[in-house]
């Protein structure tokens, strides 16, 4: 079964900066290259979904100039239905300005056109939002259409899967919405407003998510993998993998890309977040976010490689 996924969310420039160390404020410090890659957090969850094989819809927004016209055609070079994202005149395309540093980064995202994707754009792509199986969305598009998506997909009966990324609190009537929320370890503790530090607070945490609304919390942990907690009261972890990190930009999406594509097919969840680890592994081995996304070919290699079944 091909699964059919709608990204609702952002498209950004990335403007990345190789530097050995990072400046302080007010340092100049030299920088070894410049890249320009096509990122944000919603075209990269797009990309990582159509190369793992879904057939993937993104709707969001960019301006009319250069920058737009090039997040477009990276999209459609990977298949992706992109007549369904709005043209602005009055803002450019967004940035994010982003420094690489020892295989970590630091980044500012200037939202320019992706604060132009709203509420009433989703009545105009409702057909598409219909024929999907599964509504993936993160913060980086404004809140109140990140709601009205997640309410309408909901009343259509789709799966309506949240990154809540970058870390903002949410309202109840979000969360009340949501089936699948993909935290990392600090934006759970922000949304639960407990402090994560062993099990025992990582699944109260979850818990109380849990009690708003949301189906099933899965939390990214780095290193450690992830963890997760059901509805029905199910709890588990999933270990990570080992792999020599280049750039880490765009991880937390080919995770979220992993286990949408993985959920869609009809995995359970423990199996979808053994797959979006091995997706993860893979793109952080690559520089750029979009670019590093993995092919379903890729990801059952390594899972050959790595004694795992995909
Ligand atoms: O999640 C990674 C993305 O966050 C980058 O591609 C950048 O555009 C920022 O929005
Ligand atoms: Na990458």
């Amino acid at each position: 079964k091909i699964p059919r996924i709608a990204v609702v969310g952002s498209l950004n420039m990335d403007i990345v900066v190789e530097a050995d160390r990072p400046p302080q404020m007010g340092e100049t410090v030299p920088g070894n290259r410049v890249h320009f890659i096509p990122g944000g957090k919603g075209a990269n969850q797009a990309v990582a979904c159509a190369r793992l094989g879904a057939q993937t819809v993104m709707i969001g927004s960019v301006g009319k100039d250069a920058f737009g016209q090039q997040l477009l055609t990276a999209l459609q070079n990977d298949g992706i239905v992109t007549q369904t994202i709005k043209q602005v005149e009055d803002a450019s395309t967004g940035i994010a300005s982003i420094l690489l540093s020892q295989g970590d980064n630091s980044i500012v995202v200037v939202a320019g056109a992706n604060a132009h994707c709203l509420p009433e754009d989703l009545d105009q792509q409702r057909s598409s939002i219909e024929q999907a199986d599964a509504i993936l969305l993160q913060l980086e598009v404004p809140l109140p259409t990140v709601l009205y998506a997640a309410k309408q997909a909901k009343q259509l009966g789709k799966q309506v899967i949240l990154n809540p990324a970058p870390a903002q609190d949410l309202p109840a009537e979000l969360l009340a919405n949501v089936d699948v929320l993909i935290p990392n370890e600090y934006e759970l503790a922000l949304l639960a407003g407990v402090e994560v530090t062993d099990e025992t607070s990582l699944r109260k945490a979850m818990q109380l998510l849990l009690d708003k609304g949301v189906g099933i919390v899965i939390t990214t942990l780095g290193a450690d993998g992830a963890a997760y907690l059901t509805d029905d009261g199910t709890f588990g972890r999933v270990t990570g993998y080992q792999v020599d990190v280049v750039d880490t930009t765009g991880a937390g999406d080919s995770f979220n890309a992993g286990v949408a594509v993985s959920l869609a097919k009809g995995s359970s969840v423990q199996d979808a977040i053994r797959y979006a680890s091995m997706v993860g592994a893979l793109a952080v081995t690559k520089l750029g976010a979009q670019q590093g996304m993995p092919t379903a070919d890729e990801v059952e290699q390594f899972s050959r490689q790595r004694g795992e079944l995909a």
